[in-house]
């Protein structure tokens, strides 16, 4: 479904990225792992377009997205949970949803998606009416998978989704994926918090200082001391 080959990209004149390849199949669902400044966002970034790269190419549904316009790529169906949940805190948790709705063809489907998201998460249908600002941190990440949920992804890319979270809320968020990932949502999911990821993903790279050092089947990863000194940055 997605596939990276050889992506260089960096900030100026620094290079983050060196030679990043990754494959993804459709219906995976597969973690990103690295310590804090691998390149984690800046990965995710350039698969949204957000952050441009030097070599490399990239391909979605067998399509080239290298000239794409961030918005053009979420027409054709990546749709991304950013770092920090990127919220508009004044706004309700209904307006923040509507937002997500505008591109292409999501917008008459609106009522239909927003109905999904709030089955997925019954917490934002009682709370529609408050700011997202007033929401607890594990309903704003509801918020932000759901926004994400509203312009009708083929794959969702979470960045660091259970950051800051307590146990409670990281399950609710990993029970909620596992339960897209059976409806056939494809997932990529970037995560420093090792344990639950291998637990919850099919497969995982591992991400150290702008290179992947490592790639497999979660299980066999679990316990692999590679993974931990990678992931440790050590
Ligand atoms: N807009 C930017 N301009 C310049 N440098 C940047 C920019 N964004 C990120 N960087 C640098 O790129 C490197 C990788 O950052 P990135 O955010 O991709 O790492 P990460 O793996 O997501 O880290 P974290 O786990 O802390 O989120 C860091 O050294 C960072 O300072
Ligand atoms: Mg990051």
């Amino acid at each position: 479904m997605l596939e990276l080959e050889g992506i260089n990209a960096g900030y100026g004149d620094l290079e983050i990225l060196r030679g990043v390849s990754l494959k993804i199949e459709r219906g995976d669902i597969v973690g990103l792992l690295g310590a804090n400044n691998a390149g984690k966002s800046t990965l995710v970034n350039c698969i949204s377009r957000i952050v441009p790269w030097r070599i490399g190419s990239c391909t979605f549904e067998g399509a080239d997205i290298s000239r794409l316009e961030p918005h053009e790529v979420t027409e054709r169906g990546i749709s991304q949970v950013p770092e920090g949940r990127q919220l508009f805190p004044a706004m309700t948790v209904w307006e923040n949803l509507v937002l997500g709705s505008f591109p292409g063809k999501a917008r008459a489907q609106r009522a239909q998606r927003m109905e999904y998201v709030f089955n997925l998460f019954p917490r934002l249908s009682e709370r529609k009416s408050q700011a997202a600002g007033t929401l607890s941190g594990g309903e704003q990440q509801m918020l932000a998978i759901g926004r994400a949920l509203m312009s009708g992804p083929k794959l969702l890319i979470l960045d660091e989704p259970s950051l800051g979270l307590s146990p409670k809320f990281v399950q609710t968020i990993f029970t909620a994926l596992a339960a897209l990932h059976r409806e056939g949502l494809t997932i990529l999911l970037v995560e420093q918090n090792l344990n639950v990821t291998l637990r919850n993903v099919q497969r995982c790279y591992v991400l150290e200082r702008g290179e992947i050092v490592i790639s497999g089947r979660s299980e066999d990863m679990r316990d692999d001391p590679a993974v931990k000194r990678a992931y440790l940055g050590a």
